[in-house]
């Protein structure tokens, strides 16, 4: 989906489909170069980075495994509470491995830096993130970034991969979704 399939419910575009593609360059060579030799595992977080991980993996040139999780935030509201919970865990077993940790977004900052302690605590080799977007001013706890896309502004976005009600995941660009549409 592009923006001019839903002009209406766009505010403003954050990031450009040629933007992402430019960066995701760029982000894969040294991701290639820092993992040379290694044997490296890619974690997304589902389900907000299935679009990412998908590009992103294609632009390693490198032989990478992947996996995926399903978190949800516990309690009250719709903002993460740091309390998050487990709805599908990793496939494999990281004891011993390179892991990265493929993210959307970082809003709070508390969903990453409890996966974080999470798979640490399971005997990695290392873990790293990449995170395509982080909103500074949103961030309750600071959580390192190896990988980072794009800062961004604290404002509602949709696109690639990020959802309101489920929906504009399939949009290619990254917009701030107009306030009618969730007012
Ligand atoms: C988003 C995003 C991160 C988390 C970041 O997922 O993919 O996992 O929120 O927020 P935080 O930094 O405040 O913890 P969401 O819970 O919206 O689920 P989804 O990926 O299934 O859309």
């Amino acid at each position: 989906m592009r923006e001019s399939d839903v002009p209406d419910d766009l505010a403003e575009t954050l990031v450009t489909e040629e933007q992402i593609t430019a960066k995701i360059a760029e982000l894969a060579a040294a991701i290639d170069a820092d993992y040379a030799g290694k044997d490296l595992l890619l974690v997304a977080v589902l389900k907000g980075a299935f679009v990412y991980m998908s590009d992103l993996v294609r632009a390693l040139s490198g032989q990478v495994t992947v996996d995926f999780m399903a978190v949800s935030s516990y309690g009250a509201g719709t903002r993460s509470s740091g309390v998050v919970k487990i709805n599908k865990d990793l496939d494999t077993d990281i004891t011993g491995r390179h892991v990265l940790i493929v993210e959307d977004i970082i809003d709070s900052g508390l969903t990453l830096s409890w996966l974080l302690e999470n798979l640490r605590s399971r005997g990695v080799a290392s873990i790293e993130v990449a995170a395509l977007l982080r909103k500074p001013d949103a961030a309750k706890v600071q959580v390192p970034v190896k990988y980072l896309g794009f800062d961004i502004p604290n404002a509602f976005v949709v696109g690639y991969g990020l959802d309101y009600a489920e929906k504009y995941r399939n949009l290619r660009s990254i917009a701030v979704l107009a306030p009618h549409v969730y007012a």
